[in-house]
Protein backbone atom coordinates (compact mmCIF):
# COMPACT_ATOMS: atom_id res chain seq x y z
CA UNK A 1 0.00 0.00 0.00
CA UNK A 2 1.50 3.18 -0.95
CA UNK A 3 1.19 6.36 0.93
CA UNK A 4 -2.00 8.56 0.58
CA UNK A 5 -0.22 11.46 0.63
CA UNK A 6 2.35 10.38 -1.94
CA UNK A 7 -0.77 8.60 -4.11
CA UNK A 8 -2.28 12.37 -4.33
CA UNK A 9 1.01 14.28 -4.97
CA UNK A 10 1.65 12.05 -8.15
CA UNK A 11 -1.99 12.50 -9.23
CA UNK A 12 -1.84 16.27 -8.94
CA UNK A 13 1.39 16.16 -10.68
CA UNK A 14 0.38 13.99 -13.57
CA UNK A 15 -2.92 16.12 -13.81
CA UNK A 16 -0.67 19.19 -14.79
CA UNK A 17 1.59 17.21 -17.23
CA UNK A 18 -1.12 15.47 -19.04
CA UNK A 19 -3.58 18.82 -18.70
CA UNK A 20 -5.93 16.33 -17.03
CA UNK A 21 -9.22 16.61 -15.39
CA UNK A 22 -10.71 14.84 -12.77
CA UNK A 23 -15.12 14.22 -12.41
CA UNK A 24 -16.09 12.42 -9.94
CA UNK A 25 -19.65 11.65 -9.42
CA UNK A 26 -21.33 12.41 -6.08
CA UNK A 27 -21.67 8.45 -4.94
CA UNK A 28 -17.57 8.42 -5.22
CA UNK A 29 -15.79 7.27 -2.29
CA UNK A 30 -15.12 10.45 0.00
CA UNK A 31 -11.43 10.47 -0.94
CA UNK A 32 -12.00 10.43 -4.67
CA UNK A 33 -14.66 13.37 -4.66
CA UNK A 34 -12.35 15.23 -2.12
CA UNK A 35 -9.03 15.07 -5.16
CA UNK A 36 -11.87 15.34 -7.88
CA UNK A 37 -11.74 19.48 -10.03
CA UNK A 38 -15.70 18.70 -10.06
CA UNK A 39 -18.16 16.56 -8.34
CA UNK A 40 -21.62 16.48 -9.69
CA UNK A 41 -24.55 14.82 -11.14
CA UNK A 42 -25.17 12.73 -14.58
CA UNK A 43 -25.99 16.45 -15.59
CA UNK A 44 -23.76 18.61 -13.88
CA UNK A 45 -20.62 16.08 -14.93
CA UNK A 46 -21.83 16.42 -18.47
CA UNK A 47 -21.87 19.93 -19.07
CA UNK A 48 -18.31 20.36 -16.85
CA UNK A 49 -17.02 17.87 -20.04
CA UNK A 50 -18.43 19.75 -22.47
CA UNK A 51 -16.89 23.10 -21.12
CA UNK A 52 -13.59 21.91 -20.06
CA UNK A 53 -10.30 22.56 -21.99
CA UNK A 54 -8.42 19.49 -20.83
CA UNK A 55 -6.63 17.26 -23.29
CA UNK A 56 -7.86 14.09 -20.74
CA UNK A 57 -11.01 13.08 -18.65
CA UNK A 58 -10.84 11.02 -16.05
CA UNK A 59 -14.24 9.93 -14.99
CA UNK A 60 -14.83 8.12 -11.83
CA UNK A 61 -17.94 7.19 -11.85
CA UNK A 62 -19.78 4.14 -14.42
CA UNK A 63 -19.09 3.62 -17.73
CA UNK A 64 -22.71 5.08 -19.43
CA UNK A 65 -20.47 8.56 -17.83
CA UNK A 66 -17.56 7.82 -19.66
CA UNK A 67 -19.58 7.27 -23.07
CA UNK A 68 -21.28 10.19 -22.82
CA UNK A 69 -18.37 12.30 -22.14
CA UNK A 70 -16.76 10.21 -25.11
CA UNK A 71 -19.52 10.85 -27.35
CA UNK A 72 -19.50 14.56 -26.48
CA UNK A 73 -16.13 15.02 -26.36
CA UNK A 74 -14.96 13.05 -28.76
CA UNK A 75 -11.13 15.56 -28.98
CA UNK A 76 -10.78 13.91 -25.38
CA UNK A 77 -9.23 10.93 -24.19
CA UNK A 78 -12.01 9.74 -21.49
CA UNK A 79 -10.49 7.42 -19.22
CA UNK A 80 -12.48 5.39 -16.61
CA UNK A 81 -10.04 4.24 -13.79
CA UNK A 82 -12.05 0.86 -13.93
CA UNK A 83 -13.07 -0.64 -16.69
CA UNK A 84 -15.22 -3.26 -14.81
CA UNK A 85 -17.42 -0.43 -13.06
CA UNK A 86 -20.54 -0.95 -15.18
CA UNK A 87 -24.17 -0.02 -14.21
CA UNK A 88 -26.43 -2.79 -13.51
CA UNK A 89 -30.13 -0.76 -14.94
CA UNK A 90 -28.31 0.60 -17.84
CA UNK A 91 -28.01 -3.00 -18.97
CA UNK A 92 -31.49 -4.08 -18.61
CA UNK A 93 -32.67 -2.37 -22.34
CA UNK A 94 -30.85 -3.59 -24.92
CA UNK A 95 -31.45 -2.22 -29.13
CA UNK A 96 -33.54 -5.76 -30.29
CA UNK A 97 -35.87 -5.36 -27.68
CA UNK A 98 -36.03 -0.95 -27.69
CA UNK A 99 -36.68 -1.65 -31.52
CA UNK A 100 -39.64 -3.90 -30.69
CA UNK A 101 -41.27 -1.50 -28.21
CA UNK A 102 -40.79 1.10 -30.74
CA UNK A 103 -42.79 -0.58 -33.71
CA UNK A 104 -45.96 -1.46 -30.94
CA UNK A 105 -45.45 2.63 -30.32
CA UNK A 106 -44.82 3.85 -33.66
CA UNK A 107 -45.65 7.40 -32.73
CA UNK A 108 -43.81 7.52 -29.55
CA UNK A 109 -40.53 9.56 -29.20
CA UNK A 110 -38.07 7.65 -27.38
CA UNK A 111 -36.77 8.96 -24.29
CA UNK A 112 -33.43 7.07 -22.44
CA UNK A 113 -32.28 8.11 -18.87
CA UNK A 114 -28.22 8.77 -19.18
CA UNK A 115 -28.29 5.23 -17.32
CA UNK A 116 -27.78 3.48 -20.55
CA UNK A 117 -25.35 2.84 -23.35
CA UNK A 118 -24.61 4.44 -26.23
CA UNK A 119 -26.23 2.25 -28.65
CA UNK A 120 -29.39 2.79 -26.74
CA UNK A 121 -28.61 6.67 -26.85
CA UNK A 122 -28.37 6.11 -30.22
CA UNK A 123 -31.71 4.84 -30.85
CA UNK A 124 -33.62 7.43 -28.91
CA UNK A 125 -34.67 11.09 -29.82
CA UNK A 126 -33.50 12.77 -26.75
CA UNK A 127 -31.94 11.86 -23.18
CA UNK A 128 -32.77 12.65 -19.98
CA UNK A 129 -31.61 12.89 -16.43
CA UNK A 130 -33.02 12.98 -12.77
CA UNK A 131 -32.83 16.63 -12.54
CA UNK A 132 -34.26 17.55 -15.95
CA UNK A 133 -36.71 14.02 -16.96
CA UNK A 134 -39.80 16.22 -16.34
CA UNK A 135 -38.82 19.46 -18.48
CA UNK A 136 -37.43 16.67 -21.06
CA UNK A 137 -40.23 14.68 -21.35
CA UNK A 138 -42.94 17.90 -21.54
CA UNK A 139 -40.42 19.67 -24.21
CA UNK A 140 -41.81 16.86 -26.96
CA UNK A 141 -44.16 17.16 -29.53
CA UNK A 142 -45.54 13.45 -29.35
CA UNK A 143 -48.29 12.54 -27.29
CA UNK A 144 -46.67 9.46 -26.37
CA UNK A 145 -43.02 8.14 -24.71
CA UNK A 146 -40.96 5.34 -24.62
CA UNK A 147 -39.25 5.42 -21.25
CA UNK A 148 -36.18 3.71 -20.85
CA UNK A 149 -34.77 2.12 -19.25
CA UNK A 150 -35.93 2.86 -15.51
CA UNK A 151 -39.38 2.19 -15.07
CA UNK A 152 -39.67 4.03 -10.93
CA UNK A 153 -38.17 7.83 -12.85
CA UNK A 154 -40.86 6.68 -16.07
CA UNK A 155 -43.78 6.45 -13.94
CA UNK A 156 -42.57 9.36 -11.42
CA UNK A 157 -42.08 11.44 -14.82
CA UNK A 158 -46.15 9.92 -15.63
CA UNK A 159 -47.12 12.30 -12.47
CA UNK A 160 -46.33 15.17 -14.07
CA UNK A 161 -47.44 14.98 -17.76
CA UNK A 162 -50.57 15.32 -19.67
CA UNK A 163 -48.21 12.24 -22.62
CA UNK A 164 -48.90 8.72 -22.41
CA UNK A 165 -45.40 6.98 -20.86
CA UNK A 166 -44.64 3.50 -21.69
CA UNK A 167 -42.10 2.77 -18.63
CA UNK A 168 -39.47 0.21 -19.80
CA UNK A 169 -39.70 -2.38 -17.10
CA UNK A 170 -35.89 -1.40 -15.88
CA UNK A 171 -34.36 -0.60 -11.86
CA UNK A 172 -31.02 0.65 -10.51
CA UNK A 173 -31.08 -1.87 -7.49
CA UNK A 174 -29.74 0.21 -5.03
CA UNK A 175 -32.76 2.43 -5.23
CA UNK A 176 -34.73 -0.13 -5.63
CA UNK A 177 -34.53 -2.38 -2.56
CA UNK A 178 -35.39 0.94 -0.71
CA UNK A 179 -38.61 -0.04 1.02
CA UNK A 180 -41.27 2.27 2.91
CA UNK A 181 -41.28 0.25 5.92
CA UNK A 182 -37.22 1.10 5.68
CA UNK A 183 -38.40 5.56 5.35
CA UNK A 184 -41.11 4.79 7.82
CA UNK A 185 -38.17 3.50 10.21
CA UNK A 186 -35.78 5.81 9.71
CA UNK A 187 -38.44 8.68 10.84
CA UNK A 188 -39.23 7.30 13.60
CA UNK A 189 -35.54 7.60 14.96
CA UNK A 190 -35.52 11.10 13.31
CA UNK A 191 -39.05 12.69 13.58
CA UNK A 192 -37.84 15.96 13.02
CA UNK A 193 -35.91 15.17 9.30
CA UNK A 194 -37.28 15.92 6.15
CA UNK A 195 -36.84 13.19 3.80
CA UNK A 196 -35.30 14.02 0.60
CA UNK A 197 -35.74 11.22 -2.38
CA UNK A 198 -34.17 9.72 -5.35
CA UNK A 199 -37.09 9.35 -8.62
CA UNK A 200 -35.05 6.14 -9.28
CA UNK A 201 -36.85 5.15 -5.57
CA UNK A 202 -40.05 3.38 -6.02
CA UNK A 203 -43.45 4.98 -6.11
CA UNK A 204 -44.20 4.12 -1.98
CA UNK A 205 -40.99 5.40 -1.18
CA UNK A 206 -41.47 8.50 -3.38
CA UNK A 207 -44.80 8.62 -1.69
CA UNK A 208 -43.41 9.32 1.77
CA UNK A 209 -40.65 11.97 0.33
CA UNK A 210 -40.85 15.65 1.36
CA UNK A 211 -39.04 16.43 -2.02
CA UNK A 212 -38.30 13.99 -4.75
CA UNK A 213 -34.50 15.21 -6.53
CA UNK A 214 -31.23 14.38 -8.05
CA UNK A 215 -28.52 14.11 -6.57
CA UNK A 216 -27.33 17.76 -7.17
CA UNK A 217 -30.63 18.95 -6.36
CA UNK A 218 -30.67 17.14 -2.97
CA UNK A 219 -27.21 19.04 -2.49
CA UNK A 220 -28.40 23.11 -3.81
CA UNK A 221 -31.85 21.81 -1.24
CA UNK A 222 -30.22 21.25 1.81
CA UNK A 223 -28.17 24.10 1.79
CA UNK A 224 -30.85 26.53 0.66
CA UNK A 225 -33.20 24.77 3.26
CA UNK A 226 -33.76 25.95 6.85
CA UNK A 227 -34.60 22.55 8.18
CA UNK A 228 -31.27 21.10 10.04
CA UNK A 229 -32.00 17.40 9.56
CA UNK A 230 -32.05 15.39 6.32
CA UNK A 231 -33.32 11.56 5.56
CA UNK A 232 -31.63 11.52 2.32
CA UNK A 233 -33.20 8.46 -0.35
CA UNK A 234 -30.39 7.99 -2.35
CA UNK A 235 -26.80 5.84 -2.50
CA UNK A 236 -25.23 7.16 0.78
CA UNK A 237 -22.10 8.26 -1.08
CA UNK A 238 -24.02 11.68 -1.25
CA UNK A 239 -23.74 11.71 2.93
CA UNK A 240 -20.02 12.92 2.21
CA UNK A 241 -20.50 16.00 0.22
CA UNK A 242 -23.94 16.85 1.91
CA UNK A 243 -22.36 16.92 5.22
CA UNK A 244 -19.42 18.93 4.07
CA UNK A 245 -20.81 21.35 2.87
CA UNK A 246 -23.46 21.68 5.51
CA UNK A 247 -21.26 20.87 8.81
CA UNK A 248 -24.29 22.62 10.97
CA UNK A 249 -26.88 20.52 9.69
CA UNK A 250 -27.45 16.19 10.06
CA UNK A 251 -27.76 14.29 7.69
CA UNK A 252 -29.00 10.42 7.80
CA UNK A 253 -29.43 7.39 5.63
CA UNK A 254 -32.28 5.18 5.02
CA UNK A 255 -30.43 1.86 5.34
CA UNK A 256 -26.74 1.42 5.50
CA UNK A 257 -26.98 -1.13 2.73
CA UNK A 258 -27.92 1.89 0.12
CA UNK A 259 -24.91 1.22 -1.13
CA UNK A 260 -23.55 1.03 -5.27
CA UNK A 261 -20.64 -1.47 -5.59
CA UNK A 262 -20.23 -0.20 -9.16
CA UNK A 263 -19.54 3.43 -8.03
CA UNK A 264 -17.58 2.17 -4.99
CA UNK A 265 -14.98 0.25 -7.39
CA UNK A 266 -12.61 3.06 -8.00
CA UNK A 267 -9.90 4.25 -5.71
CA UNK A 268 -6.90 6.48 -5.57
CA UNK A 269 -4.82 4.11 -6.69
CA UNK A 270 -6.69 3.31 -9.97
CA UNK A 271 -7.29 7.05 -10.74
CA UNK A 272 -3.24 7.05 -10.39
CA UNK A 273 -3.14 3.87 -12.51
CA UNK A 274 -5.86 5.69 -14.90
CA UNK A 275 -3.45 8.49 -15.04
CA UNK A 276 0.02 6.51 -15.31
CA UNK A 277 -0.72 4.17 -18.09
CA UNK A 278 -3.46 5.92 -19.87
CA UNK A 279 -6.52 3.52 -19.13
CA UNK A 280 -8.72 3.03 -19.70
CA UNK A 281 -10.03 4.99 -22.95
CA UNK A 282 -13.42 5.01 -23.70
CA UNK A 283 -14.63 5.15 -27.08
CA UNK A 284 -17.73 4.70 -29.10
CA UNK A 285 -17.59 4.25 -32.57
CA UNK A 286 -18.65 7.10 -34.86
CA UNK A 287 -21.87 6.41 -36.45
CA UNK A 288 -23.08 5.72 -32.78
CA UNK A 289 -21.65 8.39 -31.01
CA UNK A 290 -23.02 10.64 -33.62
CA UNK A 291 -26.48 9.62 -33.01
CA UNK A 292 -26.25 9.32 -29.41
CA UNK A 293 -24.83 12.70 -29.75
CA UNK A 294 -27.79 14.12 -31.21
CA UNK A 295 -30.15 12.97 -28.55
CA UNK A 296 -27.40 14.10 -25.88
CA UNK A 297 -27.36 17.67 -27.44
CA UNK A 298 -30.94 17.63 -27.70
CA UNK A 299 -31.17 17.07 -24.12
CA UNK A 300 -28.79 19.89 -22.81
CA UNK A 301 -30.70 22.28 -24.99
CA UNK A 302 -34.06 21.53 -23.25
CA UNK A 303 -34.83 24.51 -21.25
CA UNK A 304 -35.04 24.05 -17.14
P1 LIG B 1 -27.87 11.67 -10.62
O1 LIG B 1 -26.62 11.99 -9.89
O2 LIG B 1 -27.87 12.26 -11.97
O3 LIG B 1 -29.07 12.03 -9.80
O4 LIG B 1 -27.88 10.09 -10.92
C1 LIG B 1 -28.07 9.11 -10.03
C2 LIG B 1 -27.45 7.82 -10.45
O5 LIG B 1 -27.93 6.77 -10.12
C3 LIG B 1 -26.24 7.83 -11.23
O6 LIG B 1 -25.80 6.56 -11.43
FE1 LIG C 1 -26.54 2.31 -11.90
FE2 LIG C 1 -27.95 2.63 -9.68
FE3 LIG C 1 -25.35 2.38 -9.51
FE4 LIG C 1 -26.41 4.61 -10.52
S1 LIG C 1 -26.60 3.89 -8.43
S2 LIG C 1 -24.69 3.43 -11.36
S3 LIG C 1 -28.19 3.77 -11.57
S4 LIG C 1 -26.78 0.84 -10.28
Amino acid sequence: MQDMKEIIERINKLKTELNAVILAHNYQRPEVQDIADFTGDSLGLSQQVVNSDADVIVFCGVDFMGESAAILSPEKTVLLPEKEAGCPMAEMVDVISLDDEKKKHPDAAVVCYVNSSALIKAQSDICCTSANAIDVVNSLEEDEVIFVPDKNLGNYVAGFTDKKIYAWDGFCPTHHQMRAHDVIKAKEGHPDALFLAHPECRTEVLDLADEVLSTTGMLNYAKKSDAKEFIIGTENGLLHRLSKENPEKKFYYVSEFTICTNMKITTLESVLDALENMQYVITVPEDTRLKAKKALDRMLAVKR
